[in-house]
């Protein structure tokens, strides 16, 4: 049998935010880049010298001449961002070719009808999960209703008016039985009143103004959304193709492609904290899904980790903390890398490195290797945290195997064990080596691998593309 390509996997084992997009672009040896699923939910940082570059959609290794990137069909795109994402690296010199730059034909069109459907059912009573009202979850259920547009209704051999057409005349009715709900109108009201308090809240704004426009009596105005859509169609046209047909092409050929996961195995659908998770699988399950391959072809998988825990929305967080540690880790804004959510600007949740998550989300995903990023974050703290397990009704849980029922719910900082190691000083985040690590971040660094029974490869110490550490 003729040799084939290699295929790697690089997936977030937290909440998300782990420095996917960073971890990625350091990997350079690979010649096509694959984004299997999520859309502009994801925010993905990769610094390159002076410039910061924050990619919605496309993958991150965008920015190394000659890469190959695929958007897969797993992924929903809304259409805007995706556009303004290209012009955007064009603008900044990137060169983005047809040749090298291909968009699923079948991945899922987000348009405004999911948009707002997202903000009515977060506003409509229930749970509330706290999402990026990027639409992702009405349109990962209209595909599976199967039922919504797809790419090639705009941007394929022909503009597919009639179905589009069809789409917004068939959700507005359903938009307006969510918006009549008595609590969207709670809901906008509350949002009032945080907005008057915290005018630069982009994301209660963002909520604010979807909701107006639901409960009004028309809230899409399909013409020029549909000009709108032709209009992005036109544009994408020429980097739409079949990227299975093209990533197992790549493949048979001897080429190597590292699939870059988006979101993280705790907010997975299947695997993660239900319901407060996005509507994807967001690791191995999801590259399988979207591109086709077997399992077993996919030889090396990257598990990304921060040194600490982050989370951006609801849902349990058993290691979480909110004194002077937590406004250490979280930063005050100013750094690029504290935690602010990249595409909503919100302040993240933080706490210490939970261990027993960390195990779980790697074997979810039969991880083969860790990069652990955000190790600078933990210098100037006396001690340094890791959660090793939960003591639940007198017993020690070291080991998960499920994490979607009550595993989570009722731990309170009582029921952690916390193992606390001592610290390392501020660090200079330039020109460092294993031998030249504070032994202290060493210490910290054999004990992550011990607690996960994986190895760490790759340490990453700053945003910029040298301040990694690759180890055997
Ligand atoms: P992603 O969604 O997993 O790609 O992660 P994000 O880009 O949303 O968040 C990670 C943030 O941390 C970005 O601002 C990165 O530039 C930054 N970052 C990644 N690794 C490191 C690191 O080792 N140290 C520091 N200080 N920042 C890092
Ligand atoms: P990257 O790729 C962190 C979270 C949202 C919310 C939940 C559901 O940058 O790691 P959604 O809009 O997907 O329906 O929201 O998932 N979430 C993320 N949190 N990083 C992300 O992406 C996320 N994408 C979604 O905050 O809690
Ligand atoms: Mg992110």
């Amino acid at each position: 049998m003729a040799s084939k390509g290699e295929l790697g996997l690089v997936f977030g084992a937290q909440w998300g935010d782990e420095g996917k997009g960073r971890i990625v672009d350091c990997l350079s040896k690979y010649d096509v880049y694959a984004r299997f699923a999520g859309g502009d939910n994801a925010g993905h940082t990769v610094t390159v010298g002076n410039e910061i570059f924050k990619l919605h959609l496309t993958p991150s290794a965008i920015t190394r001449p000659h890469s190959v990137v695929l958007i897969g069909r797993g992924v929903v795109v809304n259409p805007k961002t995706l556009v303004e994402e290209i012009n955007g690296l064009r603008e900044r010199g990137i060169d983005i070719n047809p040749s090298g730059y291909l968009l699923d034909g079948k991945s899922r069109l987000i348009t405004k009808a999911e948009l707002l459907e997202d903000a009515l059912w977060e506003a409509s009573g229930g749970t509330f999960i706290g999402t990026t009202l990027r639409g992702i979850g009405p349109t990962y259920s209209l595909k599976m209703l199967r039922r919504g547009p797809v790419i090639d209704m705009i941007a394929g051999e022909h503009f597919d008016e009639i179905s589009l057409r069809k789409h917004f005349e068939d959700r507005i009715p359903i938009l307006k039985t969510l918006a009549q709900n008595r609590n969207v109108h709670r809901a906008l009201e509350t949002l009032q009143d945080d907005i008057q308090k915290d005018p630069d809240n982009q994301s209660k704004q963002r909520a604010f103004d979807f909701l107006t426009a639901a409960v009004s009596f028309q809230p899409i105005n399909i013409d020029a959304e549909i000009d709108a859509l032709a209009e992005y169609g036109r544009f994408l046209y020429q980097y739409v193709g079949n990227t299975i047909y093209r990533a197992h092409h790549d493949y048979d050929k001897g080429k190597r492609l590292l699939a870059e996961g988006a979101q993280g195995t705790l907010i997975d659908i299947d695997y993660g904290t239900y319901p407060y998770v996005t509507s994807s699988h967001t690791g191995l399950a999801g590259f399988l899904e979207s591109f086709g391959f077997a399992p077993e072809t996919v030889e090396r998988r990257l598990a990304v980790t921060k040194a600490f825990q982050t989370r951006v929305g609801s849902g349990p967080f058993p290691t979480e903390l909110h004194d002077d540690t937590a406004r250490h880790l979280r930063g005050t804004g100013e750094n690029p890398w504290d935690e602010y959510g990249t595409t909503t600007r919100r302040a993240r949740r933080v706490g210490w490195l939970d261990g027993v998550l960390l195990q779980y989300a790697l074997e979810v995903n039969g991880a083969t290797e860790i990069a652990l990023t955000k190790i600078d974050v933990l210098g100037g703290l006396d001690k340094v945290g890791i959660c090793t397990g939960y003591v639940k009704e007198g017993k020690v849980i070291a080991k998960l195997n499920r994490i979607d029922g009550d595993e989570l719910s009722g731990l309170n900082p009582e029921n952690l064990i916390i193992e606390y190691l001592d610290g390392w000083p501020e660090m200079d985040r330039k020109n460092l080596s294993w031998e030249t690590l504070h032994p202290n971040a060493q210490k910290y660094v054999n004990r992550v691998e011990e607690i996960a029974a994986y190895p760490v490869t790759m340490i990453s110490y700053s945003p910029e593309r040298e301040g990694i550490i690759f180890r055997k």
